[in-house]
């Protein structure tokens, strides 16, 4: 079954998941630029940001999951919904609502569609930035993100960072590799580390999460990402990447 929204989920955030997931869908159109099956789709309710727009998404079907060879084949979906159940578990607000539904290409990942910033950013307002993509870094570690391009960085109004594509994420053993592999090395911010710490030291919770992500990745996946949280609450540092291996295969 699909998980609800996620814990810790703001509530304008648990209206969208549900509309994401229950809305019927009244359009929807091919993305040309991705490596899976990517569809634009506009559900019938209107969007809570701008109620004269409907609301949009990002659907990624399972069926077009284009097969890895380090990826259990047809899981790609679920992974992105898990990275949003723990984003949402730290309260870091940086990847866009993404449930599971059914949509006309079969069940699939929908992700609420964020409009890109279109104005040049002034120096101090991308000051703000620096914490958010910190927190970005944070969400990276701990769920083992492998693909984390520059691309999909998005900068909305806010301005705000937002993370998209967090399929290549989860998988049990060491595997990160990232664009902001520069931090390695580096303290967490205090309050980021906080958020660590008190999950990693809250045993409902921890609990609550893992019995989420259950329901996404398989046992030893769920059981790696309690391990890299307890190691990340114990020493609150960005890891050291491999130079080479840590980073991201970027292709534009
Ligand atoms: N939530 C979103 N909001 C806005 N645009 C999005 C969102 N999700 C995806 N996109 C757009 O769709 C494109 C393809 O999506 P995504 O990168 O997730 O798919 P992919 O198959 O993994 O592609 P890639 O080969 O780029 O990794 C993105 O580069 C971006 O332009
Ligand atoms: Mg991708």
């Amino acid at each position: 079954m699909a998980p609800g929204p996620a814990d810790g989920a703001a509530p304008r955030d648990v209206e969208v998941a549900k509309t994401l997931t229950e809305a019927p869908i009244a359009r929807i159109a091919e993305v040309a630029y991705g490596s899976n099956g990517v569809f634009l789709i506009e559900l019938d309710a209107p969007d809570p940001a701008v109620p004269t727009e409907p609301l949009r998404a990002v659907y990624k079907p399972v069926r077009g999951e284009r097969p890895l060879w380090d990826f259990p084949r047809r899981t790609l979906y679920l992974r992105e919904v898990a990275a949003y159940v723990v984003d949402s578990a730290l309260g870091l607000h940086r990847v866009p609502v993404t449930v599971l539904r059914d949509g006309p290409l079969g069940p699939g990942s929908v992700q609420r569609f964020v409009h890109v910033l279109e104005e040049p950013l002034t120096a101090e307002r991308a000051e703000k930035l620096e914490t958010q993509l910190r927190a970005v870094a944070l969400l990276d570690v701990l769920i083992n993100n492998a693909d984390r391009k520059r691309t999909h960085l998005l900068v909305i109004d806010g301005p705000s960072v937002k993370a998209i594509d967090n399929a290549l994420s989860f998988l049990p053993y060491p595997r990160q590799r990232t664009a902001l592999i520069a931090l390695g090395g580096s303290q967490l911010p205090a309050k980021l580390a906080r958020r660590v710490q008190d999950l990693a030291g809250d045993a409902t919770r921890m609990t609550a999460l893992q019995t989420r992500l259950r329901r996404l990745l398989n046992e030893s996946e769920v059981e790696a990402f309690g391990h890299r949280v307890t190691e990340l609450a114990g020493d609150p540092t960005f890891p050291v990447l491999d130079a080479w291996d840590g980073r991201p295969f970027e292709w534009w």
